[in-house]
């Protein structure tokens, strides 16, 4: 098949001729479907019901150590969960605190706490700073830069590449310019390409020497065990363990949750750090809560019991992921493989692919797709601002339709793409 820019004039209106038809033909099925979010899927959270049975009237409520988990206090979480977590994220138990439900409140709070009291080693809080920035990979995470946009901290993009952020950019900027207090960074299997981060990328992160002695890495691992295949997998180099070699183990800041594990919002989420790190938050945290949902965290631990049955739970998970992914990313390289308008990811886990359009055809792409009955995540949407400068990228989340529905959802928005691109092509004629 020729590529669009190959094809004449004429040739190019008579195609949008027919992708017009096409197109209309869809809208008027009246779909109404909804890929904007990575939510799991109904048939992954069946998966995780048996746990609420875990934990009933009859149950013994007490922790190993002897704590009431229906009652107040234990403020960084009960010690079984920190000994499974740990154990799972590849940790100590003093450098693991174990929370509320959501790692975004950990991360909004950890920026929260920085601003008013600083972090352990910062001459004074960030928020005293005059203008402080964060870096920010792109495309990223729309609720990383949210939160920044949110409490008036500058973002800064930094191009991500099939290794992690641009390295060579980071350690120029960080190392110049102290009013970088942080950057964003999802290692593996990033929202919304899908990239895990090499190990050079993650060495040259453990080496930074930031002109900001209070600078701290977002290490949000959230999809660290979102495997799609048994047999090709990324795997992460530590960060910590990295940090601790060069004697920089305050520099990170390390998230992780079930929330795609077991129930979103109903999960339980971890922040892990130094022992220093930790214990100079626990100050503040003491003040924040008289402690996390222990009862919560008592039924993850009864349910899973050991790291070696999370990881089995994730390859049920994946089965249910995986074939959507596929059916994706067939329908893209199948429909769009030749063309030469769009370029996507490829990836081996988390929760998204990511698709470049032609430059300045995201915002038709999703708007079209939205007029006959598909919503996706906004265009726009990962990066800082919502300002995509090339208005190019587009977050798939395959997970949540069932997968007739998202099959239809990508023949529609093939064909958007197509059109799109077509307009884009006759417009620079
Ligand atoms: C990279 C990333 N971090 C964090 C979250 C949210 O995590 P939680 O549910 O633990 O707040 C998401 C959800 O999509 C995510 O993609």
């Amino acid at each position: 098949m020729a590529t669009y820019k190959s094809l004449s004039t004429q040739q190019l209106k008579e195609l949008q001729g027919q992708l017009i038809d096409q197109y209309k033909a869809f809208q008027s099925r009246n779909l109404k479907l909804d890929m904007s979010r990575g939510k799991p899927g109904a048939d992954q959270l069946n998966l995780t019901m048996g746990m609420l049975d875990v934990v009933n009237s009859s149950s013994d409520m007490k922790t190993i150590d002897g704590f009431d988990t229906r009652n107040y206090g234990v403020l960084d979480g009960i010690a079984e969960a920190k000994q499974l977590f740990a154990k799972l994220y590849g940790v100590s138990t003093d450098e693991i605190l174990v929370g509320g439900a959501s790692s975004l409140t950990m991360m909004y709070d950890s920026v929260v706490r920085a601003l008013l009291h600083g972090v352990r080693g910062g001459k004074k809080p960030w928020g005293q700073c005059g203008k402080i920035k964060f870096l920010c990979p792109v495309p990223g995470y729309d609720r990383h830069f949210a939160i920044c946009e949110n409490l008036g901290i500058e973002m800064v993009m930094v191009d991500m590449t099939p290794d992690g952020p641009d390295m060579d950019t980071v350690e120029r900027l960080v190392s110049q310019d102290s009013s970088i207090k942080g950057i964003w960074c999802v290692p593996k299997y990033s929202n919304p390409q899908g990239i895990t981060y090499s190990d050079e990328t993650v060495r040259r992160f453990a080496a930074l020497s930031p002109a900001a002695e209070d600078f701290r890495i977002f290490w949000d691992n959230a999809y660290c065990i979102h495997d799609l295949y048994e047999d090709d997998q990324d795997h992460l180099l530590d960060l910590l363990g990295e940090l601790k070699k060069n004697g920089k183990e305050d520099m990170a800041y390390i998230f992780a949750s079930t929330s795609k594990i077991t129930f979103p919002g109903a999960g339980v989420a971890v922040m892990m750090a130094s022992k220093a790190n930790l214990d100079f938050i626990r100050k503040d945290l003491s003040i924040q809560t008289i402690g996390p949902d222990k009862i919560n965290q008592l039924r993850h631990v009864r349910y899973f019991q050991t790291p070696e049955k999370v990881l089995e739970h994730m390859k049920r998970q994946a089965s249910f992921i995986r074939p959507k992914f596929q059916a994706v990313l067939e329908k893209l390289d199948g429909e769009l493989g030749a063309l030469e308008i769009a370029r996507w990811t490829h990836p081996k886990g988390g929760y998204f692919i990511a698709l470049d359009t032609m430059e300045g055809c995201a915002k038709r792409v999703v708007s079209l797709c939205k007029e006959a009955g598909v919503t996706l995540t906004s265009a726009g949407a990962t990066h800082p601002y919502g300002k995509d400068p090339h208005d190019a990228t587009i977050r798939i989340a395959p997970t949540y339709p069932p997968i007739e529905e998202l099959k239809l959802a990508m023949e529609l928005f093939c064909i958007c793409v197509k059109l799109a691109s077509v307009e884009k092509i006759l417009e620079t004629r």
